[in-house]
This record gives structure tokens, C-alpha cells and sequence, in this order.
């Protein structure tokens, strides 16, 4: 990596899942454990960039240096990623969204012995879609992961056109937890980079591949 390139540079990384409210005590959410997020975020950190990090519920700690900015639902990783996304020089969305969230929000807690509910759902905003087509003449760049189970490149760069990224990285379910993980660094120029390694070790991969576009 050019570290001169990354001083000062504003990033933005979602990360973790999300929490959908049923109900005050309920919801629903993902096993996303946010490590890759706050990894990326720590790495760019290191770098000399100013990272803010959007973060659903986690376990993890901040990395020293990184603005972080909770948030529970994707609604709300949307309005805080917008918040900070015109002065940001590079996105990368880590973040496992809840693809769908309870249409409605029980304001008391759901009451058992009527019978199982029947709990109706809309899709959310897809985050970091919704950030790329706000790009304008390609800034900020932006980069995603696609998790898949099968014809995982393909689905990928189906992924990065449609949402409009510069880079993805292809991962495998086996990514979900755990401090290590394989994946396939793709980017818009058709160019693919694969890695093994600790969860580190991807972030400065992410980094250094993204440095191109920046
Ligand atoms: O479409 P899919 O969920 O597979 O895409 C994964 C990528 O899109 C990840 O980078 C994830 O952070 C982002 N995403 C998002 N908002 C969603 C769904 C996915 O930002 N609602």
C-alpha cells in the first residue's frame, strides 16, 4: 500500500447486522458477528485514514481512533451512512442488513395463547445501493461483500453491477464467524484476487485493492 494515499482519506464501513423490532423484547436479526467490518475499519484506521464506523448490535469494541456510530435497523444505517457519506472518499459495506424487517411494530408485548402470529414482512433498503447511486463521476468508491452458497463468483459480479461497485469480495458461509476466512477480491475491471487468512489480513487486501480506484 502508498500509506501517503490514505492519510486523511474518509472512510465509512458498515458493519455487524441489523435488529428489527416486533415487538419492545423481540426481533429479527442475523449471525453476522461484525468482525469483518470492524477489521476493515481498525486496518484504514492504521493507514492514517478517518473511518466512521455505522455498526449494528456486536460484541466487538471499537478500534481506538474510529468514529463509531451505533445503529439498530437498517433504516437507521441508512440515515447515518447518508449523514456522512458527502464528505467520504471510500465506502465499504460489511454490514450483514436484515433483508426484511416486520411491517408492523407491536407497541406491547405480544401476548401467546391466541394462537401463533402470523408476522407479515417488507423488504428494507438495501444500504449500500442505495449509497453507490449517489455516487457522482465514480466518488465515493464503494465496495461490498457478496456471501453465497453456490456459484458464488458469479453471483458476485452480478452483485457488483447491480449494485454499482467497485469491488466485492466473494465469500463462503464458513466467513460468518470465526477470526478466519477464504474469499475472492473482485473488482469492476474484471480482475480477481483470491485470499486465506485471518480476518486482518483480508481488511489490508480490501484496502490495498480498493487504494486503484481511489
Ligand atoms: O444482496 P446481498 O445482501 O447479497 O449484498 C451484500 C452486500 O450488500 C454487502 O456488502 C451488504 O453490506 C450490502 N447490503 C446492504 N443492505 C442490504 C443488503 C445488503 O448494504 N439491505
Amino acid at each position: 500500500v502508498n500509506r501517503a494515499a490514505w492519510r486523511g482519506r474518509r472512510v465509512l464501513v458498515t458493519a455487524g447486522p441489523t435488529r428489527e423490532p416486533l415487538d419492545p423484547v423481540r426481533y429479527l436479526s442475523n449471525a453476522s458477528s461484525g468482525k469483518t467490518g470492524y477489521a476493515v475499519a481498525e486496518a484504514a484506521r492504521r493507514l492514517g485514514a478517518r473511518v466512521t464506523l455505522v455498526s449494528g448490535p456486536t460484541a466487538l469494541k471499537a478500534p481506538a481512533g474510529v468514529r463509531l456510530v451505533p445503529v439498530m435497523t437498517a433504516r437507521e444505517m441508512l440515515a447515518a451512512c447518508l449523514k456522512t457519506l458527502p464528505s467520504t472518499d471510500l465506502v465499504i459495506g460489511a454490514a450483514a442488513v436484515a433483508d426484511w424487517r416486520p411491517a408492523t411494530l407491536s407497541r406491547t408485548k405480544m401476548k401467546k395463547g391466541r394462537g401463533a402470529p402470523v408476522i407479515k414482512l417488507v423488504p428494507n433498503p438495501d444500504v449500500l445501493k442505495a449509497l453507490a447511486a449517489r455516487r457522482r463521476k465514480g466518488k465515493p468508491v464503494t465496495a461490498g461483500f457478496a456471501l453465497e452458497t453456490s456459484s458464488l463468483l458469479a453471483n458476485a459480479r452480478r452483485k457488483m453491477r447491480e449494485k454499482g461497485l467497485d469491488l466485492i469480495v466473494a465469500n463462503g458461509p464458513e466467513a460468518l464467524n470465526g477470526d478466519r476466512t477464504r474469499a475472492v477480491l473482485l473488482t469492476r475491471d474484471g480482475r480477481s484476487h483470491p485470499y486465506a487468512g485471518p480476518k486482518a489480513g483480508l481488511a489490508a487486501k480490501i484496502l490495498s485493492t480498493a487504494e486503484a480506484f481511489l
